[in-house]
């Protein structure tokens, strides 16, 4: 029954993200769902309620269905059809709820929302964290780099809010900060390398830019 219910999962997001380049694809949700299973097994959480909050931690996402975010329709009424327990449902929800980005500095109570957290923040580093970064910045007109414009490490959040900046600047705000957020001690051991490969990638980009390359 449980594996029946991760394969639905697995379609309903595929059509769900139909068409999406935005940043939050049908590839972005898989990935995090393998992501997550990886570090669950590996911490001992349980990989039901991983894998099915992996699967679906976009579908409400504040940005795409700003109507469902609220009380989590989608999912709900995804787990609904398929049977699932009220108490699971709950729990999902509480981990969709605050894996979500806005709620960064929320840190999921139960071990199977940190592995989830963990997950979609292991998928915004690394070689992949820096083609969705890029995707995005040109998604949102973004300028790649402006060496004008100086990364800022101290803004606080609204004004990272209202902050225009370029999808380098984006490293120093968000991306390098991720491997310190991480939760559990499987997740910090696969950022490692992620993190490393990123430094190297942006101090490529920026000898390039001033022609020492
Ligand atoms: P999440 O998938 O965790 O909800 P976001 O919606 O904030 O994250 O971002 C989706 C993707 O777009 C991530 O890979 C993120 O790094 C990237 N992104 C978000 N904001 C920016 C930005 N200002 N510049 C470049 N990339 C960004
Ligand atoms: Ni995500």
């Amino acid at each position: 029954m449980e594996e029946a219910v991760i394969q639905k999962a697995i379609q309903y997001i595929k059509e769900y993200f139909a068409d999406d380049y935005s940043g939050h694809d049908y590839w972005h949700s898989f990935r995090v769902y393998k992501l997550a299973e990886e570090i669950a097994r590996k911490e001992q959480a349980n990989l039901f309620i991983v894998r099915l909050a992996a699967l679906l931690h976009d579908v409400d996402d504040r940005k795409i269905s700003p109507d469902t975010y609220e009380r989590k329709e989608n999912a709900v009424s995804f787990m609904k059809q398929c049977g699932i327990d009220d108490r699971i449902i709950s729990d999902v929800c509480t981990i969709i709820e605050d894996v979500s980005y806005e709620g960064n500095s929320v840190t999921p109570q139960s071990l199977e929302g940190k592995c989830v957290q963990d997950a979609d923040r292991i998928d915004a580093i690394g070689a992949i964290g820096i083609a969705r970064a890029f995707s995005y910045g040109g998604n949102h007109n973004r300028a790649m780099y402006d060496p004008e414009i100086e990364p800022s490490l101290n803004m606080t959040r609204d004004e990272y809010r209202k902050h225009i900046s370029t999808t380098i600047n984006h490293f120093y705000e968000k991306l390098f900060r991720l491997k310190e957020l991480l939760n559990t001690s499987t997740a910090k051991e696969i950022a490692e390398h992620r993190d490393r490969f990123m430094h190297e990638y942006v101090d490529e980009f920026l000898l390039e830019w001033v022609g020492k390359r």
